[in-house]
């Protein structure tokens, strides 16, 4: 079976077709159905090796892309606290420690804070780069484990309405969940407060792909209306202003009486880490998929690797 993924970079969800998302999807099943057949680990990789460089805070997303490597039978470099612990702390630019990291590496991963890094870095490397998110730009590898999460609590895409909550304004995650969603037949309602809407020009993007968008500031009433809600953190570490974040912290929540007034039978995603916008009286509740969710981004990023350095 050919596969066009191999070789290539992940920088933006649109760099996958529709037919290679669902192959990263059909794989990650496969690798999941496997392991729990017992399993643990794989030579598929063996004897290649991965590198993270993260400037940027992370636990689930460099984690479960360790993990993955491991499982694969391949090897692992990383560099956490990249801004200080990296020659970036001597003025290197991305695209020249991507350019030397292709040296060391089969496959780079990388997470930086400013949106467009992970294409400065491409343009330096030699190897295939994936996009562990760019600031407010994109999280791909994310959407992914969000659309394998979405199927597996819920069934096929099609059909499916789903509210993205919260920080739409600087959430990277729904900005490349809700590009990925344009292939699905699906209904989307964007409940945000209006200084955290989603930037009129995805939502332009979204439409023009003919993808059923609507706008609220209603939570409780887009929840009603809705299969799935993927609620979102507020990005304190993209507000400019210190005193805005404190105005608009705590501006929505989901908790248990909210679910079970609008809609017993939702399915609650988000990405991680939560704040304050799901209570913790959520957690044990089936329609709680969000640590599932997490244990997911294991699987889809072993199926990702696999294909794209395999
Ligand atoms: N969801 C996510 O990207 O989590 P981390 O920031 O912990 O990687």
């Amino acid at each position: 079976m050919s596969n066009s993924l191999a070789g290539r970079n992940v920088l933006a969800i649109g760099d996958l077709s529709k037919e290679e998302i669902l192959a990263v999807l059909e794989q990650a099943t496969r690798l999941k159905e496997q392991c729990d057949f017992g399993v643990a680990k794989f030579n598929v990789l063996d004897g290649y090796i991965l590198a993270t460089l993260f400037y940027e805070p992370s636990t689930r997303t460099r984690l479960s892309f360790e993990s993955a490597m491991l499982r694969l039978g391949g090897g692992v470099i990383s560099v956490a606290e990249a801004m200080k612990s990296s020659s970036a702390s001597k003025g290197e630019t991305l695209s020249d420690t991507a350019r030397m990291v292709s040296g060391y590496a089969d496959v780079i991963v990388q997470r930086h804070p400013a949106a467009g890094s992970a294409q400065e870095a491409a343009a330096g490397a030699t190897v295939p780069l994936i996009n562990a998110g760019d600031g407010i730009g994109e999280h791909p590898t994310q959407a992914l484990l969000d659309l394998y999460t979405s199927q597996r609590e819920r069934g096929q895409s099609d059909g499916l309405r789903l509210c993205l909550a919260g920080d739409l304004k600087n959430g990277r995650t729904v900005h490349s969940l809700s590009r990925a969603l344009t292939h699905w037949n699906v209904t989307l309602t964007l409940a945000a407060p209006q200084t955290l809407a989603m930037p009129a020009g995805i939502v332009a993007e979204l439409r023009q792909k003919e993808l059923a968008v609507h706008e609220t500031g209603d939570l409780a009433a887009a929840m009603a209306a809705s299969d799935v809600v993927y609620v979102t953190r507020i990005q304190r570490e993209r507000f400019a202003d210190p005193a805005e974040y404190e105005r608009m912290k705590g501006s929505y929540v989901v908790n248990r009486t909210l679910i079970e007034r609008t809609n017993p039978s939702i399915t609650v995603m988000h990405p991680l880490p939560r704040v304050d916008e799901i209570a913790t009286d959520v957690d044990a509740l089936p329609n709680a998929a969000y640590f599932r969710q997490a244990d997911n981004g294991v699987w889809v990023r072993m199926a990702l690797l696999s294909l794209v350095v395999g």
